[in-house]
């Protein structure tokens, strides 16, 4: 027995070893490091990204989800809150995190109001200060965020049969957000608008195409509803108590009777709502990540909270023609975005 573990733990550690060379190698200069210089790189982002089995990827966020196919554990009690960039995560995160832990916190002194919801919900694949083992030594439940597309979950999460929440949202609103993300995070080595436009509408953007991540988040909520819940960003901001309610009970717990008539649905929904997340102190000053030149501040996850914040941005011409991109590539999916 002892010799099996001894022998996992060294598996582990040269896996470990691995990920940091890539790691190490992965950034700006890209392509010099096994195993990520076998991936195609294209540049026209600040940062190139390569082409990982369909998706365009950041260099680092390759060798992470890599390192994870050998190396993740999951539990069967983990969720996991799957989105793609600026489609909703941070809100999710808050909503999660609220609902299982409504019984640890009372509102009025709620972790939420001390830190940013990024913070309570850990990246699978974007680990802060490069720790991969800290969602080791987290207690169960756990909640795990990610933006992988389901096809690069590692094998053992995609077997493990836990639960997945996904939000998505409309293409243009996400573009947008995303290419004001980009601006803050990238400053002058940022794109402009039109070139984002063009990259996006090509799928070229980190963790794109936008419709296949889409895609297949709803094709396996379909076929496994117990598994996956796909939810809008636009449904959620039209009717944010019903989908509380429906996302408490999918998450296995419900809110009782009491609990409805008491309107704990209601102080969860204001707890986690634009308004309030943006008007927290601890949301708006100083920074999530800060490593080198990559500075990235909490209020970047906090921006405008608005469906339809396109039409500031582009012309109804663009929408049309963005909008006519996604529809060509749903078509026949039963997906409307
Ligand atoms: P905008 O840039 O359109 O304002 P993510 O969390 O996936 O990075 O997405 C960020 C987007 O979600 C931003 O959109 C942000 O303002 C919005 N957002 C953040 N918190 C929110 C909340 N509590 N409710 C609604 N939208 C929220």
């Amino acid at each position: 027995m002892w010799r099996v573990e001894k022998v996992l733990r060294l598996e582990h550690s040269k896996a470990a070893e691995l990920w940091h060379t890539a790691w190490r190698e992965a950034p700006n200069s890209h392509g010099t490091g096994d195993p990520l210089s076998k991936l195609p790189t294209r540049e026209g982002w600040a940062q190139p990204l390569v082409l990982y089995k369909n998706y365009r990827l950041r260099p680092r966020f390759a060798a992470t989800i890599m390192h994870l196919q050998n190396t993740f554990e999951p539990r069967h009690d983990d969720i996991v809150l799957a989105t793609n960039p600026k489609c909703g995560t941070t809100w999710i995160k808050a909503l999660a995190f609220t609902i299982t832990n409504r019984f640890r916190y009372e509102f009025g002194n709620h972790p939420l109001l001390f830190r940013h919801p990024q913070e309570v919900v850990p990246f699978l694949e974007i680990p802060r200060d490069g720790d991969m083992t800290y969602v080791e030594t987290l207690p169960s439940l756990r909640l795990l965020a990610t933006h992988m597309p389901l096809s690069l979950f590692p094998d053992s999460l995609a077997s493990c049969g836990c639960r997945t929440v996904y939000v998505c949202r409309d293409s243009k609103d996400a573009l947008v957000s995303w290419w004001h993300f980009d601006k803050m995070v990238h400053r002058e080595h940022s794109v402009d608008f039109e070139a984002a436009f063009n990259m996006f509408s090509e799928g070229f953007t980190n963790y794109r195409p936008f419709w296949e991540h889409c895609l297949e988040y709803r094709r396996e909520s379909i076929a496994c509803p117990n598994r996956i819940l796909f939810l809008k960003y636009e449904d959620m901001m039209s009717e944010p108590v019903k989908y509380v309610i429906r996302l408490a009970t999918f998450l296995g717990v419900p809110f009782s009777n009491k609990e409805e008539e008491d309107g704990i649905p209601e102080e969860v929904v204001r707890l986690c709502s634009f308004d309030k997340l943006s008007s927290l102190d601890t949301n708006q000053t100083g920074d999530l990540i800060r490593r080198g030149n990559l500075i990235v501040e909490k209020s970047a996850f906090i921006r405008k909270g608005k469906v339809g914040d396109w039409v500031n941005h582009m012309s109804q011409e663009m929408g049309r023609k963005l909008d006519w991109i996604v529809e060509e590539k749903l078509k026949g999916t039963g997906l409307v975005l």
